[in-house]
């Protein structure tokens, strides 16, 4: 991996970052003029960035620089590689986003990571509702919430508002009761908890549980994006105090079990947070993002997560967390405190060497450093920070507005919900398997079978061919629940349907209202990132008539890239040159392979069927197809989004049939009887 270009006595490996990178040095020293330096050239390098910005001056990142001392030929290089994102809590100013704490850990995640998250989540939601943890009816609440959630957590069942929550709250599960006995008897004490926790559900608090494109990493990384993505949570547009550590808090829980479903050893992105002190204080005081912060300062280093942070003093900050930073750079400090302190930190991490670095700390100007990483240098290194390639102000929540371009707006419009209805659908319960009915029997299905027989009789003479084997089988599909937002003239409308997709191969799969399926082959579309998947879908649109000026014209994006694009999908024989070339110029004529793909929404949507949860006897396949896997086809090629998914077993008759030539499967719905192609 490449080198961070800080300035000109100063070339940073980007892979150290994985150890993390943190900035000290009193106000106006350059901090955060370093930190966003580091992003952009890591932006450059094709690593992507997720910024908490408490003050506003991170999200002008978002605007290339008109200064004089940037290095015009790399703002250019920054401005073709990277795409800066701001999002804002609860304010459609920028791009909103909000947190949904009741997303349960995924069950495959170790026991004592669950465990980590379930009680990041039941101590943020407690303080968050008005409970003071060092007291006890705070502490019994959170108890409560955590046995609820960990219960929920083991059954699978997901809950989907916080009114489901206060519900159960009153109305515990027998065994939460019997484990947690200590704190349940309680009646008066549970019925204020229902009640604080419904309080979540009005007003201010509501919107940054429902309103705006739910947080999701994968997201915030710009995965299926060509350019590399900087977002940027621009905190400001939370009122409280207690609300931006509550978006912290989540952000952080969100990104730790991203991490642990996603090691990586090399550097695979950043995660910045400016002005660190107030969400990982040093002492006692534990605000709700403390604990999980420091979980990820101890572990992202094994996921590839590097963490980039700045205070004004090491002795503001957790000591723990402050030692897993591998790099500290030391800008100016002038008051004698600041520095003992610094010299206390330093004598900690047995730094004697970076000591005499010390003395001149007070005569750096803004910008000048000393480095101290181990892994780079003997001692301590001084060094000028390069001016940015993008500007550096304070932005306010208008100015944010402004910057957001309606090409990104739209880019988000599919994914944001406006507000979230309560849910039809069954909830999987206990172990219970969601799955459609067995109204086929096995006899009947036999006598089917024989049916077919008879078919294949008529058509080519005498039939030889025996049943061999007949089994029921169950192949997990995945139910996405889906919605589109259409531009109105006075207000968006948002439209919400059911798509689902065979979760082994990835097939989109579509019911009818009586049960019966049809598999389209989508399966080749899911590993192509957006621009790939709006190339092909213009071909095929096209007919045999797809010339690169004309993609390039309907697409806007220019003839050399969809050139890339093209040769990219005629590699993945998704498309070949027609060979016919047209008269005037260059104009090359291509046509997509044969595919049985629907290009309209309409198409894909499939019809409400009721499913049940009684386990059958089955032979089940494993669900491989996750959620992620068709986050970039469905907006891309459906123009929808996703705001929930779930696995739903349909189940099958298998019959092997052999004759005298040949043996072959035959697949009977075991819901309508019908053959499945
Ligand atoms: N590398 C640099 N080259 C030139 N000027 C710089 C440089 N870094 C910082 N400055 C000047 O110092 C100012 C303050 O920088 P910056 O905002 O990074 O400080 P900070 O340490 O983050 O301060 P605070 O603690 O108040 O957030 C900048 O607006 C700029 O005028
Ligand atoms: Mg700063």
């Amino acid at each position: 991996m490449a080198d961070a270009i800080l300035g000109k006595d100063m070339k940073y490996p980007l892979k150290l970052l994985t150890k993390h990178f943190i900035c000290l040095g009193s106000t106006g020293s350059g901090k955060t003029v370093l930190s966003k330096a580091l992003i952009e050239e890591a932006a450059i390098n094709g690593i992507p960035s997720i910024i908490v910005d408490p003050q506003g001056d991170l999200a002008s990142l978002a605007i290339p620089s008109v200064d004089e001392k940037t290095n015009k030929e790399r703002a250019e290089l920054f401005q073709s590689k990277a795409e800066v994102v701001v999002f804002t809590p609860t304010s459609s100013k920028g791009i909103p986003l909000c947190v949904n704490p009741l997303k349960l850990p995924k069950k495959n995640i170790y026991m004592e990571d669950a465990v980590s998250v379930l009680n990041q989540i039941s101590s943020s939601v407690t303080k968050l509702i008005g409970y003071d943890l060092d007291k006890d009816a705070g502490k019994n609440a959170q108890a409560v919430l955590y046995l609820l959630l960990h219960d929920c957590w083991k059954k699978e069942i997901h809950l989907s508002t916080f009114d489901e929550l206060s519900n159960l709250v009153l109305n515990l599960p027998e065994s939460v009761k019997i484990e947690g006995a200590a704190f349940v008897n309680d009646a008066k004490a549970l019925a204020q908890l229902a009640k604080k926790i419904k309080f979540l559900t009005i007003g201010e608090k509501e919107l940054m549980f429902q309103s705006g494109l739910q947080l999701d990493i994968d997201t915030l990384l710009g995965k299926g994006k060509d350019k590399t993505q900087i977002s940027i949570i621009y905190l400001n547009s939370l009122e409280t105090m207690e609300e931006k550590q509550f978006f912290v808090s989540m952000l952080a829980t969100e990104l730790y079990q991203w991490m642990l479903s996603n090691p990586s050893k090399e550097l695979q992105a950043l995660f910045m947070i400016d002005e660190v002190s107030s969400f990982i204080p040093a002492g006692a005081e534990k605000p709700m993002a403390k604990e999980i912060l420091k979980l990820i300062y101890k572990q992202a280093r094994k996921y590839g997560i590097g963490c980039i942070t700045g205070t004004q003093n090491p002795g503001d900050i957790d000591y723990k967390a402050f030692a897993q930073f591998g790099t500290w750079a030391l800008g100016r400090m002038v008051t004698k405190q600041d520095i003992a302190k610094v010299k206390t930190a330093l004598e900690a991490v047995g730094a004697e060497k970076a000591e005499k670095a010390l003395s001149s700390l007070p005569s750096l100007k803004p910008g000048q450093f000393f480095m101290f990483c181990p892994d780079l240098f003997k001692d301590v290194k001084e060094f000028s920070v390069r001016w940015l390639l993008t500007e550096h102000k304070t932005l306010t929540d208008d100015d944010v507005r402004n910057i957001i371009s309606d090409e990104t707006r739209e880019h988000y419009a599919p994914y944001i919900a406006v507000k979230r209805e309560g849910k039809k659908e069954a909830v999987k319960k206990g172990n219970g398997v969601l799955h459609f009915p067995v109204n086929i029997s096995k006899e009947e299905a036999q006598k089917i079978i024989e049916g077919e027989k008879k078919k294949l009789f008529f058509f080519f003479g005498p039939d030889r061919e025996n049943v061999e084997s007949l089994r029921l089988v169950a192949v997990p599909l995945l139910r996405v629940h889906a919605f589109a937002t259409k531009k109105g003239l006075f207000k968006d409308k948002t439209e919400r349907f059911t798509v689902y997709f065979d979760a082994v191969d990835g097939n989109l799969a579509v019911l009818d209202t009586e049960g019966g399926i049809d598999f389209f082959e989508t399966s080749k579309l899911l590993s192509l990132n957006e621009t790939e998947l709006r190339v092909l879908k213009e071909i095929i649109d096209m007919k045999d008539d797809a010339t690169h000026a004309k993609i390039s014209s309907n697409l806007g994006i220019t003839e050399t890239a969809i050139n890339d694009v093209s040769n990219s999908l005629m590699k993945k024989h998704l498309i070949s040159f027609s060979g016919r070339k047209k008269e005037q110029g260059r104009a090359y004529l291509w046509e997509s392979v044969p595919m049985k793909v629907p290009l309209k929404l309409k198409k894909a949507v499939s019809e409400q069927v009721e499913a049940v949860n009684v386990k059958e006897e089955w032979q089940e396949q494993k669900p491989s197809i996750t959620e992620k896997n068709i986050l970039v086809f469905l907006r891309a090629w459906l123009g929808a989004g996703i705001e929930e998914a779930e696995v739903v077993y349909y189940p099958y008759y298998e019959a092997k049939l052999f004759g005298k030539k040949k043996r072959r499967l035959l697949k009977i719905s075991a819901v309508n009887g019908k053959e499945i192609e």
